[in-house]
């Protein structure tokens, strides 16, 4: 369950630094990927080079490095990770994380990371005791931030009482906690999602374009489910209104044929939902400058060429394709019919069919009806709001992948 778990390991100064050298061994045992980031006073005690070695990765030490920066950003280094353990924790991170202060790379990756922390203080024990680190124990822990120890007993500095660093038996049986726990409650953690949503405007000239009613809502309801249980959700999305969920990464597009460039980036990805209402066609020649009326009073005349067909491109892959394949099926008439034909025709797993006849009043609205169609049969969803529907949706994947043998 471990395997493949990325941990970003934040190393401070302190004695204890020398045990962190053998966590890493022991996170790389078991099949865990540890980076490090050794803080100036962690290097006065263990040393880069070891750091490397037991890692088999860079060590990374220095936020002003520009060769650091230009091969790795601190924000991407903070990012790339599922847990950010911080062993030994001295009491200046924690007094820096409390704080918000960032003026080192280890402190800039912390108050920078989307991802859980973790912490193993280790420090002397009228350290641990000093009201200002009980302040900043409270803080943190109020913040969210997971603590592992300390542990009681006599110190390298030969006085005795809370502020060893816990052992390493015991900051893996936190980290495996942590991975346990966050695997029931956010089933879809180590999965990667593909959403499009929203219109493509298709230019005509620099001022007009072709686009249609969508308002993104369901890609969007859909993309932050995903994200909520677990999944790392990239949204695709047309022009809209709506902000971002959160945990998700967008990336806005205009036109269909980005939208079919930034799917093809994304890849690979093990689900891929199709919600956009990609326009059909695009005009082949875009103007560029803007179209005048002549005055003769004829309009101008277009011809329109078909875009890409994301869904049916994504269904059709010969590598790279996603495990899950799910598409919409917006119809105005013979619903069913057409979502289960339009299925078949875009090879995708399964499709959601919604009545957006103009008398179901859905087309921009917040409810919606629809029928989850897969390739074993029908289930018709009770009239809902579009985030229930998302929220179906989303353990409906989870079901899934459940069931899929491991
Ligand atoms: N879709 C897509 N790329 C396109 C067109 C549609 O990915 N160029 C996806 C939509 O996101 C949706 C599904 O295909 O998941 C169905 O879209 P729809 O517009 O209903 O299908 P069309 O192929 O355009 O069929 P129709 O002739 O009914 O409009």
């Amino acid at each position: 369950m471990l395997h493949n778990k990325r941990i970003l390991l934040i190393m401070g100064g302190g004695v204890a630094a020398y045990k962190s050298l053998d966590l890493i061994r022991r996170l790389r045992e078991r099949g865990m990927q540890v980076r490090a980031i050794l803080t100036r006073a962690g290097a006065e005690f263990v040393t880069p080079l070891a750091v490397a070695s037991l890692s088999g990765e860079k060590c990374y030490s220095d936020l002003f490095s520009l060769t650091d920066e230009a091969e790795m950003g601190h924000i991407r280094l903070s990012r790339e990770a599922d847990l950010v353990l911080v062993a030994p924790a001295t009491a200046d991170l924690m007094a820096k994380m409390a704080n918000g202060l960032a003026n080192d790379l280890a402190s800039t990756a912390l108050l920078a990371t989307d991802k859980q922390v973790m912490l193993a203080p280790a420090m002397n024990v009228q350290m641990w005791n000093n009201p200002a680190t009980r302040r900043n124990v409270e803080t943190l822990q109020s913040d969210g931030v997971l603590m592992v120890g300390p542990d009681d007993g006599l110190m390298a500095c030969g006085e005795t009482g809370a502020g060893r660093l816990s052992s390493v038996e015991d900051i893996l049986a936190s980290v495996d906690a942590f991975f346990t726990s966050e695997n029931a409650l956010r089933p879809l953690a180590g999965k990667k999602a593909l959403v499009t949503a929203g219109p493509t405007h298709e230019p005509i000239d620099p001022v007009r374009y072709l686009a249609n009613r969508s308002s993104g809502k369901q890609g969007y309801a859909i993309a932050a489910s995903l994200a909520a249980l677990g999944a790392d959700v990239t949204l695709v999305s047309g022009p809209t209104a709506l902000s971002t969920p959160a945990s998700v990464k967008r990336i806005d597009v205009e036109r269909a044929t980005e939208m079919a460039q930034a799917c093809d980036n994304a890849l690979p990805v093990d689900i891929a939902v199709c919600v956009a209402a990609v326009a059909d066609w695009r005009v082949e020649s875009e103007q560029s400058g803007k179209i005048k009326k002549t005055s003769d009073g004829v309009p101008p005349a277009f011809t329109f060429v078909e875009n890409p067909d994301i869904l049916a491109h994504l269904s059709g892959l010969a590598t790279d394709r996603p495990a899950l394949v799910i598409g919409f099926a917006a119809e105005t008439d013979n619903v069913l019919k057409r979502a289960k034909d339009k299925r078949q025709r875009k090879g995708c797993d399964w499709i959601i069919a919604n009545d957006v006849s103009p008398s179901s009043g859905i087309m921009g609205g917040d409810e919606t009806s629809v029928t989850l169609i897969t390739g074993d049969g029908l289930e018709q969803w009770p009239q809902s709001s579009k985030t229930e529907v998302a929220g179906n949706l989303a353990l409906r994947i989870v079901d899934y992948f459940s069931s899929l043998p491991s």
